[in-house]
């Protein structure tokens, strides 16, 4: 069951060829899929050969082979976790029973709508990020984002197999409308807001990498608990996959802090018009794009009181991260858990039930394992001597869903009027000017070995390959 074949169209292991319907119509979503990745996937890569992993099995060890390919020839699959046939719901009302092999009729639509939602995800970072190739800062760092594209795609497909598989007509619609939302567009936009924006430069890629698909970590991690046993097992190959694009951004972050801690020190100086004139990001700079990114992801998980939350939760559809380390009874009615909201101009905090709170208690874990990375990033400043500390910004800040949203708070956690909000945004959140200068760094370099100025090479390559491989041929 964990060797996938790849002699067939689709490399898959659920057995594809023993279901010719299932088959038949993956196979002509296949070039409608293909047709998308051509439009608005990597710009101007078509040809170029690629040195990417692909998974040739979905054991722990040694489940990815590594080659030079083409990115349409790319094997995009359907790999799911093996399964355990004696698999129990852990959480919510059915807490006890068999885990569902097929789903129950009156889950159908809020579980097509939790697979539709994360399907949607996985093509719109693609739409996003396919100009970034034009301006990469090395060979190395075009093989990531390539990386990261096609594993998005292959995500895709997972979603995809699930609508087809279990959801018959409307799974199948739902998959067309996958391909045909754009990222962006005003009339027929992507589902979540901080898939819409703008991925114009390559500090925004190595953030929205960072945060974004840290957000990608923790919705799978929810949805690898759930009752649905083939959603579980299929999230649960994704998260091995999610790893890779998180090291891509916090690797990358951690890189153009290092290139500009070295400017300080050759200069002697943080003065952010002198590291600009030397052609680095100033950290005040990198500061306010971090401020934008985790704030616009963290409205991700949603309003912090939810009746839908509380539904997926106790009808098993969707658990907690890490649902089988916690203690409680996994059941959670009559528990409670602190929500913030403004009262008299100040920020406080109220109790309310749990089950309500259960997009602000994944916000909650997903906000200390992102605070993780950024003192990793710290400990590359402070290495360099420099007083300076970057900061998640408090949860309050930027938020643009649930009770705070709309409402001003500056980072450090204090409600402002608008007369201040406006006289500091600048400092506080990424400039015209800011993007107008991050975007002037932005060339192509290709070179064997070379990196682009402002971004420090790597300690190593990829797969154990020397930082001067060839990653991209480009034929
Ligand atoms: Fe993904
Ligand atoms: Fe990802």
């Amino acid at each position: 069951m964990s060797t996938i074949d790849y002699s067939e169209k689709i490399p898959n292991n659920v057995n594809l060829s023993e279901d010719r319907t299932l088959q038949r119509a993956l196979e002509q979503w296949q070039p409608n899929y293909l047709n998308w990745w051509k439009d608005v996937g990597p710009e101007g890569s078509q040809n170029f050969d690629v040195y990417l992993r692909t998974a040739v099995s979905v054991d722990p060890q040694g489940w990815a082979q590594f080659g030079h390919v083409k990115m349409p020839d790319y094997r995009w699959g359907i790999f799911l976790n093996p399964g355990d046939p004696n698999r129990k719901i852990h959480f919510g009302d059915h807490l006890g029973e068999a885990a569902w092999q097929d789903v129950p009729g009156e889950h159908r639509a809020n579980l097509r709508r939790i697979i539709v939602t994360q399907g949607d995800t996985e093509p719109a970072s693609v739409e996003q990020q396919r100009h970034l190739g034009l301006t990469c800062p090395s060979q190395y760092d075009l093989r990531n984002l390539f990386q990261v594209n096609v594993e998005e795609g292959r995500h895709l497909w997972a979603m995809v197999y699930l609508l087809h598989r279990y959801f018959g007509r409307d799974g199948r619609e739902e998959a067309e409308a996958l391909l045909e939302r754009r990222s962006g567009d005003a009339d027929n936009p992507r589902i979540l807001q901080a898939f819409n924006e703008k991925t114009p430069d390559w500090l925004s890629f190595f953030m929205f990498t960072y945060f974004t698909d840290r957000d990608g970590k923790f919705q799978l991690c929810a949805l690898a608990e759930s009752s649905f046993d083939p959603l579980a097992r299929t999230t649960k190959f994704m998260l091995t996959e999610e790893a890779h694009h998180m090291f891509v951004g916090e690797s990358g972050v951690s890189r153009v802090i290092a290139r500009t801690c070295d400017a300080m020190n050759q200069l002697k100086t943080d003065d952010p018009a002198k590291l600009r004139a030397a052609g680095v990001i100033d950290l005040p700079t990198i500061q306010r794009y971090l401020n934008f990114h985790f704030s616009v992801t963290i409205d991700l998980f949603g309003a912090d009181q939810s009746s839908n939350a509380a539904t997926f939760y106790s009808t098993g559809l969707k658990g907690r991260f890490e649902e089988g380390k916690r203690s409680d009874d996994h059941i959670l009615k009559g528990q409670t858990y602190r929500v913030l909201e403004v009262h008299g101009g100040q920020l406080v905090e109220k109790e309310v039930p749990m089950l309500n709170a259960l997009n602000e208690v994944l916000r909650d874990d997903y906000i200390r394992d992102s605070m993780a990375g950024v003192e990793r990033w710290n400990k590359v400043i402070e290495k360099a001597g420099i007083p300076l500390r970057l900061k998640t910004p408090h949860k309050a800040f930027h938020r643009n869903i649930g009770a705070l949203a709309g409402v001003k708070v500056g980072p450090d956690g204090k409600v402002v009027s608008d007369h201040e909000w406006n006289a500091r945004v600048e400092q506080w959140l990424p400039t015209d000017e800011d993007r107008a200068y991050v975007a002037s760094l932005m060339g192509r370099v290709v070179g064997a070995g070379q990196f682009a100025n402002w971004i420090a090479p790597p300690v190593m390559g990829i797969n154990r390959q020397p930082v001067d491989f060839d990653y991209v041929r480009f034929n």
